[in-house]
């Protein structure tokens, strides 16, 4: 009987309520001593990486990439797996708002790296794509990555070389940035989804894509909530849980939901959102993130489990190796269990922003970006071509300016700005109802057009791109000049 990685996170499942558990746990039929083995219950939070600055207003750590044999809950360690720091995800780069940060990476992989901190609007020589164009971290070198937090939320950060390895592989971690004497929710929880691609036979990741995978992106067997796919986090009644969720998955388009609670939406890319609102499930696309509150209104003792709803990314043939081991399209990625007693939690509300809402397009429009995708020929281009053919864009500093995203293609394209934040105010027609605040990372739906609104005020050579890490590595990547 073939071993199925999956059923190690189903078996760690005990909800009595739940009676798909038990049905899927049984039609996998491996009921060996290992699969009945639970996760140890981890505490609700995160660590943080150790500031070595005890100055106000700095930030100061030291971070390593290096080969790391990590389980993703398979029980068998993928010998291809890298790690910042020892662990996957890295740990969390915590700072305030205003702070200098300072990071001293040292690329202790046999690859050569550059590092990119998604969604912050640092400067163009820390951005990570410097190195991507000449001038590599290379194996055994170090560099020092100095910024100014300009963006309270969540962000993260990752390799920027040869991002559809070295991001499956595990080089991936959240950044908090607070605000100001932010008020804490109960608990804090930085949620990173990823999926890896493993070999069936050899449960180790799965070589390279051949060119028609490249072409649909590359979707994993294991999905994994922070590195693994059987975690279990202790929750108790009554507490306010702020989940920091980013998708880090190369392809896949996740679609979440937590069995019998409600999710509210209140922060998005570019930090907190005026405007909460609630939501039954949750679509994020590669790169994206989301911040969602959730109260713990179960009883002590009952258990849930966070979901993945199938989302097909292709209108045409992109099941081919999707995973559905409950057989409904539903993944389990973690379970939260109550302990014992209740808690009279904070009551915790999100800081209140004060968010401009442009609302509608401006006149102005800056640039009119158009996403191709061509099956026969095995191409993904932006603007007719392919990095670093793709014609720079040009636009003006400071200026309302309305960008349109346009894609020809049958696939759903994460399309991605460094540097700046957009609005999103238009997808196909369609004005976006509620201002989804800040963003910097945008689904572009199959033959449908975007309409973002920024006026830029980061000025630079900003890299842009899909984020299906195979699509970017293809070339479907530009440059824009802000000045
Ligand atoms: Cu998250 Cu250019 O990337
Ligand atoms: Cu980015
Ligand atoms: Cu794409």
């Amino acid at each position: 009987m073939r071993y199925s990685p999956l059923l190690l996170g189903l078996a760690g499942c005990m909800s009595a309520m739940d009676m798909t558990t038990d049905s899927a746990a049984d039609s996998g039929g491996d009921s060996g001593a290992d699969t009945a083995e639970l996760a140890p219950l981890e505490a609700c939070g995160y660590t943080a990486m150790p500031d070595l600055d005890p100055a106000d207003g700095a930030v100061e750590v030291n971070l390593t990439a290096s080969a790391l044999a990590w389980d993703p809950g398979t029980g068998v360690p993928l010998e291809g797996g890298m790690a910042f720091n020892g662990s996957v995800p890295g740990p969390v780069l915590e700072a305030t708002l205003g702070d200098r940060v300072t990071v001293h990476f040292t690329n202790d992989t046999a690859m050569e790296m550059s590092l990119h901190w998604h969604g912050l609007r640092v400067t163009p020589e820390v951005d990570g794509i410097q190195q991507m164009m000449g001038d590599p971290i290379e194996p055994g070198e170090s560099f020092d990555y100095t910024f100014t937090l300009q963006d309270a939320g969540f962000y993260w950060f990752h390799t920027h070389m040869d991002t559809a390895t070295t991001i499956e592989a595990g080089l991936y971690a959240p950044i908090v940035v607070h605000a100001p004497g932010e008020v804490k929710p109960d608990c804090d929880l930085p949620v990173v989804l990823d999926d890896v691609l493993l070999d069936e036979d050899t449960l180790q990741i799965a070589p390279p894509d051949t060119s028609m995978m490249q072409l649909m992106g590359r979707l994993g067997t294991v999905l994994m909530m922070n590195g693994r796919n059987d975690r279990r986090v202790a929750w108790t009644k009554g507490q306010t849980t702020l989940l920091r969720l980013v998708n880090a998955s190369n392809a896949r388009y996740w679609d979440v939901y937590l069995e019998g609670h409600q999710l509210t939406v209140v922060g998005t890319d570019g930090g907190f959102l005026a405007e909460p609102y609630p939501v039954d499930d949750l679509v994020i696309a590669p790169g994206e993130r989301y911040m969602v509150a959730v109260e713990a209104t179960g009883e002590p003792g009952q258990s849930y489990r966070l979901m993945n709803k199938r989302v097909q990314l292709h209108e045409e043939g992109g099941d081919m190796i999707e995973v559905d081991p409950l057989g409904n399209g539903e993944n389990p990625v973690a379970t939260f269990v109550y302990g014992e007693g209740e808690v009279t939690g904070t009551g915790w509300t999100p800081p209140t922003p004060d968010v401009p809402a442009w609302g509608a397009p401006v006149a102005n429009v800056g640039h009119h970006w158009l996403l191709a995708e061509d099956m026969m020929g095995g191409t993904v281009s932006i603007d007719g071509a392919s990095w670093p053919d793709v014609p720079m864009v040009d636009v003006a500093q400071n200026v309302d300016t309305t960008f349109e995203v346009e894609n020809s293609s049958e696939m759903h394209h994460p399309f991605h700005i460094h540097g700046n934040r957009f609005q999103m105010v238009e997808v196909g027609g369609v004005a976006v109802p509620a201002s989804q605040g800040w963003k910097d990372t945008f689904d572009v739906p199959p033959r449908t057009t975007v309409k973002l609104v920024s006026a830029l005020d980061n000025p630079g050579e900003w890299m842009y791109h899909c984020h299906i890490l195979e699509h970017a590595d293809k070339g479907m990547a530009g440059l824009m000049t802000v000045e």
